[in-house]
């Protein structure tokens, strides 16, 4: 019989709580594949956040942790936080981080930031989020936003991955969410989920930027392609991903907006890879 691989909690030391930063606990934690998974952490009372943003995480396993920007996948109404994670065979804070288990302590710091954020972006009648593997992330969070129905008329989520059980919890995010007394109703009318796979057969086994390209993807949906009368995008992915769909956007005359200037899309990566 082998030991239990010890959680994050039981490997680490009694060091002090640095300043500036949370200290809270596991409430739960769900894998998903050998690569990605999903923990929710409880939410301190004085912490607030725009849907969409990042925040610095790391575990008290050392004097000086490791921290890494991970988006925040809630919602900024919940009184959680969720966090959806890749595990990264030798990465310095997953590593660890893969092993925890419910009632083990993260530590957050207190300033949330990102571009991702309804703010960003001008009004307009559609807002699309383009997604590839955990970079669904801080869309998991806006799609949970009843503010977001309240900017845009329609919202297209899509998200690529290589193989397709790495869409479940995109799956599972959004047939929940169609369930969810405060946006289930907006999102069942509004919110169109469009996966696509790239490394195993699945109906559309082809990456977004080609379907893009082609105009597939808007033949597809039944919409007109990307106008920046009407249209606005939100990034987030590997860097050579956000490379392509920014070139791609700005072809359809969309501009890079941030917090302090607003415009019709918005880029943010994927941080942990
Ligand atoms: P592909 O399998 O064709 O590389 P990764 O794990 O490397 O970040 O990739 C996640 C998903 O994003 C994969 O499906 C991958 O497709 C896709 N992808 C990676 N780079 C790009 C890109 N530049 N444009 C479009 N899709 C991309």
């Amino acid at each position: 019989m082998t030991a239990p691989a010890p959680s994050a909690e039981t490997a680490t030391a009694n060091f002090p709580i640095p300043d500036g930063v949370f200290a809270e606990k596991v409430v739960s934690v769900q894998h998903y594949t050998d690569r990605l998974f999903k923990f929710r952490i409880t939410r301190p009372t004085s912490f607030r956040f725009r849907s969409g943003e990042f925040v610095m995480i790391g575990l008290p396993n050392a004097e000086r942790p490791v921290y890494r920007a991970y988006s925040i996948a809630s919602p900024n109404w919940d009184d959680e936080i969720e966090f959806f994670s890749i595990k990264v065979p030798d990465g310095p804070l997953t590593e660890h981080l893969q092993k925890i288990q419910p009632g083990d302590t993260i530590l957050m710091k207190k300033k949330p930031v990102g571009t991702l954020v309804l703010d960003a972006l001008t009004p307009g009648e559609r807002v699309y989020m383009f997604s590839t593997g955990t970079g669904i992330a801080p869309f998991a969070s806006l799609i949970r936003d009843p503010e977001t129905y309240e900017k845009f008329n329609q919202v297209i989520l899509t998200h690529t991955c290589r193989e397709v059980s790495e869409l479940a919890y995109g799956e599972e995010l959004v047939a929940a969410l169609k369930e969810d007394p405060l946006v289930g109703e907006l999102a069942r009318d509004r919110l169109i989920h469009y996966t696509t796979v790239t490394r195993e057969p699945f109906p559309r086994q082809k990456r977004i930027t080609d379907m893009i390209e082609t105009g597939e993807l808007f033949t597809d949906l039944g919409i007109p392609a990307i106008n920046p009368e009407t249209d606005r995008a939100m990034i987030c992915g590997s860097m050579n991903f956000l490379k392509d769909v920014k070139t791609l956007c700005e072809d359809a005359g969309l501009e890079e907006g941030a917090n302090s200037k607003p415009a019709t899309f918005v880029v943010e990566r994927a941080f942990v890879d």
